[in-house]
């Protein structure tokens, strides 16, 4: 059986979407926190198991005769936290003597990341080498479908204000990355890789904002004021902080690499960021 956490999720019902294409509904395990919110998949004849990432001993048992997991790299803001999840999640899949991990990590992952969320993702990468189960990191790019939250009201305003300077982000369609994924779950060949997952080409931001509209601008306003809108918006600090250090990621590049790898695992051209955003 393939199982998939965090199936309730984007990533992780799109996948699901894309697998039930491939394999019978009774060979795909979602696993999720509250299963009120997949009733959909029960009448689809998915099985659905309950476990929290938090909780060791409900994943240790929603990996029983699992032959696969696409475990899906956690939210959480808080880093230790999160750490401590996906460390559970390894550790309930090793237990269960589970064949083969596919992992969302993040793209060119590194121990001494900017953006907060990398950090957590290169340590579960870490944690999955060492149980010597064969792996496959899908170590994706920033997805086109962030591309509204990054740009908040400039669809009213024609101003994308975020301090991302001239850095570029090689925006990635997450329904691709969703078949590339349901392709490598179905296929053996894929053991002990580590996958750039990108779009064709990487933006500016300023390059962005004239994509969606040639009057569009983007204004590369300081960090300081943009942690102070981000405040004003009664967001947690904890958040406030990842996403500062998400643009502050960006503006260093850490979004930037281009790879080709994506179209490969589709045998198809990928989604272009200029498609999607005509209909934002
Ligand atoms: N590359 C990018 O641009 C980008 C953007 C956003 C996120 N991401 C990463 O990619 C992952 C998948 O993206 P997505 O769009 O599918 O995100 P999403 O829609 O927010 O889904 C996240 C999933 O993780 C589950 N989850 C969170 N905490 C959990 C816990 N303690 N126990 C069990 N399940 C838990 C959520 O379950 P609940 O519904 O119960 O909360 C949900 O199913 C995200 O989790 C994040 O790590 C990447």
């Amino acid at each position: 059986m393939i199982a998939i956490t965090g199936a309730n999720g984007n990533l992780g019902k799109a996948t699901i979407q894309f697998l039930l294409q491939k394999v019978t509904p009774t060979n795909i395990v979602a696993i999720v926190r509250n299963p009120e919110t997949v009733s959909s998949f029960k009448e689809q004849g998915v099985i659905v198991r309950q476990a929290d990432y938090n909780d060791y001993n409900t994943l240790k048992q929603a990996f029983e005769d699992v032959e696969k997991v696409l475990q899906i790299s956690t939210v959480g803001v808080d880093m230790e936290k999160a750490k401590q999840q996906e460390k559970n999640v390894v550790n309930a899949m090793a237990e269960n003597n589970v064949k083969h991990i596919v992992y969302t990590s993040m793209v060119q992952a590194w121990p001494n990341p900017i953006f907060q969320g990398t950090e957590t993702q290169y340590h579960t990468e870490e944690l999955i080498k060492k149980t010597k189960i064969p792996y496959m990191f899908f170590r994706n790019s920033m997805y086109m479908e962030a591309i509204p939250e990054l740009i908040g009201n400039a669809l009213q305003t024609n101003e994308i204000r975020y301090p991302s300077g001239s850095g570029k982000v090689s925006f990635v369609s997450r329904e691709d990355i969703a078949e590339a994924i349901a392709n490598v779950l179905t296929e053996n060949t894929h053991e002990n890789q580590t996958y750039e997952i990108t779009g064709h080409r990487a933006y500016t931001f300023d390059e962005l904002a004239k994509l969606i509209r040639a009057d569009m601008k983007h204004i590369d306003i300081a960090d300081t004021i943009f942690k102070e809108e981000l405040i004003g918006c009664q967001m947690p600090m904890e958040v406030v902080d990842l996403l500062v250090s998400m643009a502050n990621g960006i503006k260093a590049g850490e979004f930037s690499f281009v790879d080709n790898t994506l179209g490969k695992l589709l045998g198809r051209t990928p989604s272009g960021l200029s498609e999607y955003v005509k209909n934002l």
